[in-house]
């Protein structure tokens, strides 16, 4: 049986120790998240997650000549120089393909960087939902590992939209009998309570009542602010893609994971 199922909704709340042996999901559903998922199913190489913009632009400086393409935000927005934003229909084959995408973003990679003890590290975005859920069941090669669902929140303030994220993945994971509910920390319950009062019973949610939920969040005023309500839709599209990104410890960098063959 599994050793614990934790939702963290910021991730200043958990010592990162914790995370010691274990799987750790990230989740910054807007935008960072459902765009690191577009840009390896676009083909990309992998994303290289850096925390400053200085470090970006070094990293991109030091891989080979035409490999690079420079990805993120600052308050939203492209940052000047940058080939490219973080709204998920930026990461298109015709520009991502075989390329490594140097990627920094306010909330989202500074998340990543608080998982290096963690066993495992995945990117989940309601864009993969079901490939997530899928990787995180425990199989005879692959014993069972505490989760960690871990919210990037937005300036260490929680954010519903990842919490929602959370919610829907711990769902699944309880009602597929993956995980136990004695398992469950307190903000796991909090967080698929707030999953199932979002679907309003509605099983499974449709995209445009998931995207009226993430209107309604931090995350989504944020941008509705600046003009990038279509990033919000992008990132209600439950499923659009089989990936799942994972973040490699060791080289410092988000490829996709293998994943069982499946329709
Ligand atoms: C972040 O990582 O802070 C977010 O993805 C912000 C954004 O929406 O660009």
């Amino acid at each position: 049986m599994q050793a614990l199922l934790a939702a963290h909704f910021l991730p200043d709340l958990i010592p990162p120790e914790e995370f010691a042996g274990g799987t750790v999901v990230v989740i910054d559903v807007l935008r960072a998240s459902t765009t690191i998922c577009h840009a390896l199913a676009a083909g990309a190489r992998a994303v290289i997650p850096a925390l400053e913009v200085d470090e970006a632009r070094r990293i991109a400086a030091g891989l080979p000549s035409g490999e690079a393409l420079l990805g993120g935000e600052r308050e939203g927005l492209r940052i000047p120089g940058f080939d490219l934003g973080n709204s998920p229909s930026e990461f298109r084959p015709e520009t991502v393909a075989g390329r490594t995408v140097v990627f920094t973003t306010t909330n989202g990679t500074r998340a990543m960087n608080r998982c290096r003890a963690a066993a495992r590290v995945f990117i989940g975005a309601f864009v993969n939902l079901s490939a997530v859920c899928e990787i995180l069941k425990p199989t005879e090669s692959k014993p069972a590992q505490s989760i960690h669902m871990l919210c990037a929140g937005s300036r260490g303030r929680i954010t519903r939209e990842d919490v929602l994220f959370a919610g829907a993945v711990i769902d699944r994971l309880l009602r597929d009998g993956t995980v136990d509910e004695t398992a469950q920390n307190d903000q796991a319950r909090i967080a698929r309570a707030a999953w199932q009062e979002a679907c309003g019973g509605e099983s499974p949610i449709s995209a445009v009542r998931l995207a009226a939920e993430l209107r309604n969040t931090q995350g989504g005023r944020n941008l509705k602010a600046i003009h990038l309500e279509r990033d919000i839709d992008d990132a209600a599209r439950i499923d659009l893609l089989r990936v799942v990104p994972e973040l490699n410890l060791t080289a410092w960098r988000i490829v996709l994971a293998e994943l069982n063959q499946k329709s």
